[in-house]
């Protein structure tokens, strides 16, 4: 066991383990998102409760809950580790900050959108998980989802955080294929190209939600 916490400990395996939990959670966000289309069925929320029952009930829901949650722990963690060591390591800023020639926006705000993710993360399992699994307030989760998204100010800070997180993933993608040493003069492009094919999937994907309940759900 030691031997694991002492690789973990290594700035090596600080990237790693920053990779690792990120591509985890980039194959997460795909099975949700894709789960969430059955809100789009147009059946008064009848397949998307079926799917929410369906998942509601698989075997060993408690182990993958728990293995999400330590993903994502991990991976939080990880991060502000890594960002104080970076503040502790740099303490004074450069003179002339050349930083916008070598990097990009996305690079250098994943602390910030980072944080903003995981403040909508708080509210969005409060809105729905507390309510449906915890408080049990509503055993329809199609019914809790249309109550939530038809407030504008929630809907609105939705979206814009879905634009952040397609910020985070646009960067976290192409930065953790690198961790793993897939840098190729030929391949990184079409990698950058599929992050950003990614993020942008991701983010309208997710956005398409409170669009849709605000502006065009009819209510059968
Ligand atoms: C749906 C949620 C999330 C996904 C899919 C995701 C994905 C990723 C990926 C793929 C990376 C690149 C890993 C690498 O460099 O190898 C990354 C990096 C990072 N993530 Fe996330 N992330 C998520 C949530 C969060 C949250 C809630 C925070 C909160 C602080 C966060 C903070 C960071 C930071 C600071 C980095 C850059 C670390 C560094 O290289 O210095 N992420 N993320």
């Amino acid at each position: 066991m030691s031997w694991l916490l002492e690789s973990l400990n290594s700035s090596i395996g600080k990237k790693i383990l920053m990779a690792v939990t990120g591509i985890s959670l980039i194959l997460f966000l795909v099975g949700h998102l894709s789960g969430n289309m059955a809100l789009f069925a147009n059946d008064g929320g009848k397949s998307f409760n079926a799917y929410a029952e369906f998942l509601h009930h698989l075997p060993g829901l408690m182990v993958i809950e728990i293995i999400l949650a330590s993903v994502f722990l991990l991976h939080i963690l990880n991060a502000l580790r890594l960002w104080v060591e970076n503040k502790k390591a740099r303490p004074v800023k450069y003179a002339v900050n050349a930083s916008s020639k070598n990097s990009t926006i996305f690079s250098r705000t994943m602390v910030q959108t980072g944080s903003i993710i995981l403040i909508f993360l708080i509210v969005h399992l409060k809105n729905f998980w507390y309510e449906y699994v915890i408080l049990k307030s509503n055993d329809n989760l199609f019914e809790i989802v249309v109550e939530t998204f038809k407030d504008p100010v929630y809907s609105g800070l939705y979206i814009l955080a879905m634009i952040l997180l397609g910020f985070h993933l646009n960067h976290g993608f192409q930065s953790a294929f690198q961790t793993f040493g897939w840098n190729h003069k030929k391949y990184t492009p079409f990698i950058n190209f599929l992050g950003a094919i990614y993020s942008i999937a991701m983010a309208v994907g997710f956005a398409s939600m409170p669009i849709y309940f605000l502006f065009f759900y009819g209510g059968n």
